[in-house]
């Protein structure tokens, strides 16, 4: 039998929730997985009924909605993507998208939308918890970990060392054949990835969006380096910040050096999560739970110095990564 999970919230109101509906949105993340299992397991203990919601606010439009239980989660919670599949929507852009999605998830009798995403999927669920009333948690699954409030988002750890993984790959042919390498990542608008692959490459340039990039000092900086005998390099630069092939076209065209470029795009996206995206996942989900219950709505879970931090899903929307000058310096430092 199925009991309501209404507790006294700590605003000192009474959150009359039965039903929390679950979505992923916009660009998937491993870790996305163990969120979800996180999320339908604490509701289900708590006495709530979890819908899962397919294909995000696209699926939301069109009413692509299941019953959730404990056993739709089995042995999920090491697979990269996401079981509720993910899209981006145009039409939930639009006023008249939003109020249908406010409206269906009324009719399916969802009481608290739980939506694991990033900027674009916060902006979503803030407007209609701001527009339209309908109450909202953010939780943050990207691999761009580019939102306030959080130190990590779900999907980052593992996208950073997927594109390590493959850098020290090309280190090997980058050394044996002399060449110079520029290596692009992904990140959107945020240099987060770049940079810290950068550090942990051994990278001896980073370009990232949030910094001007001069293109004479790299250059100046790679002419002085080979006539000290320096024989590879690799430049790792930001997708925010610009294309690799150009770059690398740009550099052998000046310095007459041997250039090759790799774009890692989606690789970076899939694979199992690691250790610690399944722990913050799994965590943030059950926070998510917890959340709801207590009525805090048009919220986003975080993590902040290791402890469960949550803030107004107005406020969560898109950061800069605060150590970018720390790590720059001690890059071109180490070189
Ligand atoms: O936000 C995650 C992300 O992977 C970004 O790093 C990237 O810019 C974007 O999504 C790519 O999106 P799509 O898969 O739609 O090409």
């Amino acid at each position: 039998m199925h009991q309501k999970g209404g507790v006294i919230s700590d605003m000192g109101k009474k959150s009359e929730i039965t039903t929390i509906g679950l979505l992923t949105s916009g660009g998937d993340g491993p870790g996305m997985n163990a969120a979800i299992r996180a999320v339908v397991r604490s509701a289900i203990d708590k006495g709530l009924k979890v819908k899962g919601i397919l294909r995000g606010y696209a699926g939301l439009l069109k009413e692509e909605i299941i019953d959730m239980d404990h056993r739709s989660v089995s042995n999920i919670i090491d697979r990269g993507g996401t079981i509720l599949k993910t899209a981006r929507s145009k039409e939930f852009g639009t006023d008249a998208g939003v109020k249908k999605a406010a409206a269906i998830l009324r009719k399916h009798k969802i009481d608290c939308l739980i939506v694991i995403g990033g900027d674009g999927s916060y902006r979503g669920a803030q407007i209609l918890f701001k527009d339209h009333g309908f109450p909202t948690i953010g939780l943050p699954g990207t691999i761009d970990n580019d939102l306030n409030g959080t130190d990590e988002t779900i999907g980052c750890h593992t996208a950073v060392n997927t594109a390590l993984d493959a850098i020290d790959k090309i280190r090997d042919t980058a050394h044996s054949m002399e060449r110079i390498f520029v290596i692009e990542v992904m990140g959107n608008r945020s240099g987060y990835i770049a940079i810290e692959v950068g550090l942990g490459a051994g990278a001896e340039n980073v370009i990232v969006p949030e910094r001007k990039f001069d293109c004479n000092d790299l250059l100046k900086r790679l002419k002085e380096g080979n006539r000290k005998g320096k024989v590879s390099w690799m430049v790792v630069v930001a997708e925010g910040a610009g294309k690799a092939e150009d770059i690398a076209k740009k550099i052998t065209e000046i310095t007459k050096l041997e250039t090759r470029f790799v774009v890692l795009g989606h690789v970076q996206r899939g694979g199992t999560p690691t250790g610690r995206d399944r722990i913050i996942a799994t965590r943030l989900g059950a926070a998510a739970v917890e959340c709801a219950l207590k009525g805090q709505f048009g919220k986003a879970v975080g993590i902040s110095a290791d402890e469960i931090n949550i803030i107004d899903l107005k406020d969560a929307t898109y950061k800069e990564f605060r150590h970018i000058d720390q790590y720059q310096r001690l890059i071109t430092q180490l070189t």
